[in-house]
């Protein structure tokens, strides 16, 4: 392993909206066929993003309700050990969801224009989602109701069905399980969604629980066709946290022999097991080397919400679309989360979104799929992208409802006087003029979801601005635009 570290190196690069990543190591990988598979991960730009377990039946927000932390994002249960009984005894035996088709979904998946799919295999509490041998709380026990159905390998139906699509497969698992008795120990009460026990003074407890996590991985690395990604979450199960050492090496070492080239992302941990960083709900303000994708949400959260919640709040298909390429002008991918009904589909509200966001990226795909960033990234209503040989340079002009001028302004990039400039959805050429260091190009007419945005596909650059250009105002007012 080339111990090649990134933090000093990249430092003055990282900047203040990485909040999320800053003081943690990057370390290059230098195996090829993880570079290769990270090249390759960096074209797809969007990924479709499930979080779906036996929570869903009650619409809560993911397991987080079974953990006594006096946080004001938890509502405080009357009697949180009640609220446990049901939680991890009551909502598996209801939860059945038999309207679930693997194939409706990865069709919605490829609507969307997702490339890859991340799925919640095991969430903090534990249910697991495939049919595990290393535990009975799990989606096949025959003592629930959805173990004989046809799909009632959850994970697994829905790797083959998003597979058959062409896309990466992704599995997010948790590191911690509130539901594991070596992680919880009953013999103790669970005051946080840490283990609550002193690993140092029970070592074999510890050992039984790594073991246990160890062989789930194994499992899904096994038994579950090609993975490319193991997305790993609950960042506080880490050795520099009361010593939780999840023995990463070991896992993935494992995940490495069985997967070749698969990517690890021990997410917020950093170093060797973290090979793209990501992001929460939060778009980074510039452009970073390390790759990176950020997690949002399409509705307030990332479980289901039932429709007439008060707690629901949609993106809009303009909205979606807007953050979208704000993230693949800086370089990154974006995850989006839809959040799987007890019957096992989503909200009609952000199935429209998402749709609409499709839409508009089948149209302009060229701009999107397969490029890298280019300074000045963001300025004004303004992204720009490239193309992976540098051959073409792509600028998206993103709109307003109801805006639709006949001209935009191109700040910071000065197209070549010979150069020729493409609405990317039509591929007709537009006329433009050169204005001191920036370009006025003419805006055709568009209908419907193309009025999200309109992208240039320019052919010769003069000079783009680059962070020479120092960061604009208009640039803050753009990242404002993204809160
Ligand atoms: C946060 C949430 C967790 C969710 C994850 C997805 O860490 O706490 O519930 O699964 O984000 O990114």
């Amino acid at each position: 392993m080339k111990k090649f570290i990134f933090t000093t190196a990249f430092s003055l690069l990282a900047t203040i909206g990485f909040s999320q990543w800053s003081g943690k190591e990057y370390v290059v990988e230098n195996d090829p066929a993880v570079l290769e598979k990270l090249d390759e991960w960096q074209d797809l730009k969007l990924g479709f993003f499930v979080h779906w377990g036996a929570y869903s039946v009650d619409g809560l927000c993911e397991s987080w309700p079974v953990v006594s932390e006096d946080v004001d994002w938890l509502t405080p249960h009357a009697d949180i050990r009640k609220f446990r009984e049901h939680y991890f005894n009551e909502l598996p035996l209801q939860f059945n969801p038999t309207g679930f088709n693997p194939d409706q979904w990865a069709e919605l998946a490829e609507e969307m224009g997702a490339k890859y799919f991340v799925f919640t295999t095991k969430h903090h509490d534990g249910f697991t989602m495939w049919d595990s041998k290393q535990t009975e709380y799990k989606i096949t026990n025959p003592k629930f109701p959805y173990a004989n159905a046809k799909y009632a390998d959850i994970t697994g139906s829905l790797f083959e069905a998003m597979r058959a699509k062409n896309m990466m497969i992704g599995a997010y698992i948790s590191k911690p399980d509130w539901h594991h008795p070596y992680y919880w120990s009953p013999s103790f009460d669970s005051p946080g969604r840490n283990v609550n026990y002193k690993i140092e003074r029970h070592p074999d407890w510890w050992r039984n629980f790594t073991d246990f996590f160890y062989n789930q991985v194994e499992e899904l690395m096994t038994d579950y066709g090609n993975v490319d990604i193991l997305w790993l979450d609950g960042a506080w199960a880490d050795k520099n946290n009361q010593g939780q050492d999840m023995k990463m090496d070991e896992v993935g070492q494992m995940c490495r022999e069985k997967q070749p080239g698969i990517l690890v992302v021990d997410r917020w941990v950093g170093g060797r097991w973290e090979n793209y960083r990501t992001p929460e709900q939060h778009i980074p303000s510039e452009s970073n080397p390390i790759p990176w994708e950020t997690c949002m949400t399409v509705n307030c959260c990332f479980s289901y919400r039932f429709e007439d919640s008060n707690e629901t709040n949609v993106k809009s298909g303009r909205q979606l679309t807007h953050k979208f390429i704000d993230i693949v002008s800086k370089g990154g991918n974006l995850l989006l989360n839809l959040g799987a009904s007890p019957q096992g589909w989503f909200n009609k509200k952000e199935v429209e979104a998402v749709r609409n966001l499709g839409q508009w990226i089948k149209l302009n795909s060229e701009a999107i799929y397969a490029t890298r960033a280019i300074a000045p990234f963001a300025e004004a209503n303004v992204r720009y992208t490239r193309s992976k040989d540098n051959s073409k340079v792509y600028a998206i002009v993103l709109l307003e409802d109801g805006e639709m001028p006949d001209k935009a302004m191109l700040p910071g990039c000065l197209v070549a006087k010979r150069a020729t400039i493409k609405d990317v959805a039509t591929g007709k050429t537009v006329a433009f003029s050169r204005q001191g260091n920036a370009t006025l190009v003419d805006i055709p007419k568009k209908k419907g979801t193309a009025q999200y945005a309109v992208a240039f596909e320019i052919s010769e650059v003069e000079k783009m601005a680059g962070k020479a250009y120092g960061k604009s105002q208009a640039a803050k007012d753009a990242e404002n635009r993204n809160l």
